[in-house]
């Protein structure tokens, strides 16, 4: 029986929650898959450093005992940054292995690289979780959403500044002891300035419009302005006028305009379907010529939410895996089964 074994580059706040949710769930991911999906090698800085939650898995702190691993089929990288995980990926990917990331700092800046190689080594190239933590956006815009023609993705992108301002409107909360708290409950980047400053939102709505415009969106044709300078005067000042303010990123496409891409605060009334997104929770609105109006809401940032959009893109590369390694009908619910679900 082949198992998909994986590398996998990172193991702190989205690295664990992979571990524990690709544990939590085995049996059903195994049977949705056909075949079982396990860690093989985890890369660390430190491999001396005590790491209870990794219990017995194999810790290298050398890229090449998972690169240079014929059993390894699938690098996931969640280290975060550019450097060394975009080295790291394409190399991954030269050696003829998939990639799984939620790496938005890479495929913002350095996706057409990535695809590159990809296409090169006929290999996949994943990146679910690099908006929206856990909600499904990027598969509905690269498919189910085609039919379309996207005119409008507006969306509260960014889990770390929602919980803040969500925090300093409801209590009156101080900006520091927000985000240190976004930072302890893991939802913050390694430099919380991305966060604050909009630039992880940037990195977002340029991967968005990208994908609903069918253009390429460079991180530098976003204009961007994050949430430092909104003063709890604002906060009051909005509420007292029925509104809340949030940091949204805005994506159109008209025949006048062209395609604008911006991140700002906003001042939404509270009956806008955005304001009521609070906490970690973000939500992307889409607007096409075929469907209308449609609404995409969840946990944008954490642990397990990340982990879920994550194992979707490992269960989905793993489904190509088997079926260019045996030739199975692609994409079947119950591969092995040859049953779907409806059909039982
Ligand atoms: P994190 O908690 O800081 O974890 C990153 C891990 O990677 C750490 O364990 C770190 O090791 C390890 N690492 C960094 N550089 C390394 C290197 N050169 N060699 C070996 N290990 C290295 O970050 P995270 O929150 O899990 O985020 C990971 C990625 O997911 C980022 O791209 C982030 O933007 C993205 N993401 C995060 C969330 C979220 O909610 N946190 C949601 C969606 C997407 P040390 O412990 O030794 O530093
Ligand atoms: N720092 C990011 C956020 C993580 O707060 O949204 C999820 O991409």
């Amino acid at each position: 029986e082949k198992v998909i074994k994986i590398g996998l580059l990172g193991s702190g706040t989205v690295g664990s929650g992979v571990i524990q949710v690709l544990e939590m769930n085995r049996p059903q991911i195994t049977e949705r898959v056909g075949t079982p999906i396990e860690i093989k090698t985890v890369l660390v800085r430190d491999v001396k450093k005590p790491r209870p939650q990794l219990g017995h898995l194999h810790l290298t702190d050398k890229i090449e005992d998972i690169l240079e691993d014929p059993e390894i089929d699938v690098v996931v990288e969640l280290m975060g940054g550019i450097h060394p995980a975009r080295e790291y990926m394409l190399r991954a990917m030269e050696a003829g292995k998939s990639v799984v990331t939620a790496n938005k700092d890479v495929v913002a800046q350095f996706g057409k690289d990535m695809f590159a190689m990809a296409e090169e080594k006929d290999v996949d190239f994943r990146f679910e979780a690099s908006v929206g933590g856990g909600i499904p956006i990027i598969t509905p815009l690269k498919q189910c959403l085609t039919a379309n023609r996207i005119t409008e993705i507006l969306g509260i992108v960014n889990g770390t500044t929602n919980y803040m301002l969500t925090k300093m409107t409801e209590c009156g909360a101080d900006y520091d002891t927000v985000l240190k708290e976004a930072q302890a409950k893991g939802y913050a980047e390694a430099n919380p300035s991305a966060d604050v400053d909009g630039l992880d939102a940037a990195r977002k709505a340029a991967i968005l419009s990208s994908l609903a415009f069918n253009t390429r969106v460079q991180l530098e044709d976003v204009s961007v302005e994050g949430i430092t300078k909104i003063t709890p005067d604002d906060i009051e000042y909005a509420k007292d006028l029925g509104y809340v303010i949030k940091l949204l990123a805005v994506g159109k496409d008209s025949d006048e305009n062209g395609v604008d891409v911006r991140v700002h605060p906003v001042f939404l009334p509270k009956t806008h379907p955005l304001a009521s997104v609070n906490g970690v929770y973000n939500a992307i609105f889409v607007r096409g010529n075929a469907i209308g109006e449609a609404m995409f809401y969840g946990q944008g940032a954490g642990s397990l939410p990340t982990a879920s959009a994550v194992i979707s893109d490992i269960i989905d590369v793993a489904r190509d895996i088997l079926n260019r390694t045996f030739g199975h009908v692609r994409c079947t619910c119950y591969e092995q089964k040859k049953l779907c679900p409806l059909e039982a």
